[in-house]
């Protein structure tokens, strides 16, 4: 009998995730319903699954498994420490890996992570807690994926990048080997980064500099 999963946020990734378990990325498992803030979502359905209530009703489903769903890191972070509360530790976390995603031998994958189809692990990556990469993501030698990140679909990360906790790196980035994309920053789709990135900086470009807004016309 398979066991039950339970998604916690029902927005774009939730369906991206359900769609990846229906194909086999969770063995064994099977999604029971939803958690969602959104009270207007309760009672509705998602592609065909409940949304079963709020994450503050996570009690209630003692028996399942679970993986955040929300889009963004830092909400992921703020679910995952707001779960804790309610009780709910790292063992209650399923890791969702698409099929068409093989990891080798010495890679790692930390629970409630995400990788969907077509993502790349070459040798000795290290991917954290929580975090999701998006499809055809390409993570190569001595990669390390902190907690939360957040990785579009199509990034590339040259050998030995660090990508701090949170960090989100828009589809099809790129990120020259051996540099580090700081905590919580944000680099922009296209970008070629060259450079280690701050934390809590946005970052776009070819190559990739801080981010400036046109003045607005007087
Ligand atoms: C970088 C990013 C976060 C900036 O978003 P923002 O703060 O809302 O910025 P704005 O859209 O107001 O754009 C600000 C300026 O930066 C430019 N800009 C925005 N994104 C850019 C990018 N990726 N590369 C180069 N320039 C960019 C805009 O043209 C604008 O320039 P202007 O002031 O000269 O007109 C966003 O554009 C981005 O790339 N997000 C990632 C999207 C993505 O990968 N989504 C995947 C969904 S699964």
């Amino acid at each position: 009998m398979s066991k039950a999963l339970v998604l916690v946020a029902a927005g774009g990734l939730a369906r991206e995730v359900l769609s990846a378990v229906r194909a086999g990325a969770a063995p064994g498992h099977e999604v029971a319903g939803l958690l969602d803030d959104d009270l207007g979502k309760a009672g509705t359905t998602v592609d065909g699954v409940p949304v079963l209530g709020t994450p503050d009703d996570v009690a209630e489903h003692p028996d399942a498994d679970l993986v955040i769903c929300a889009g963004r890191g830092a909400a992921r972070r703020d679910l995952a420490a707001r779960l804790a509360k309610l009780g709910v530790g790292d063992d209650r976390y399923a890791t969702v890996v698409h099929p068409a995603t093989p990891v080798p031998a010495g890679c790692v994958v930390g629970v409630g992570s995400v990788l969907l189809a077509g993502v790349v692990l070459t040798t000795a990556v290290t991917v954290g807690r929580h975090v999701v990469c998006m499809p055809h993501v390409t993570l190569t030698h001595d990669d390390v994926v902190e907690d939360f990140a957040t990785l579009a679909a199509g990034v590339a990360l040259g050998g030995g990048v660090i990508v701090g906790s949170a960090a989100y790196l828009g589809m099809r980035s790129s990120v020259r080997e051996r540099c580090r994309v700081g905590d919580d920053a944000v680099l922009g789709m296209g970008a070629a980064l060259v450079e280690d990135q701050p934390a809590r900086t946005t970052w776009a470009g070819v190559p990739a500099r801080p981010l400036t807004r046109r003045e607005e016309p007087k």
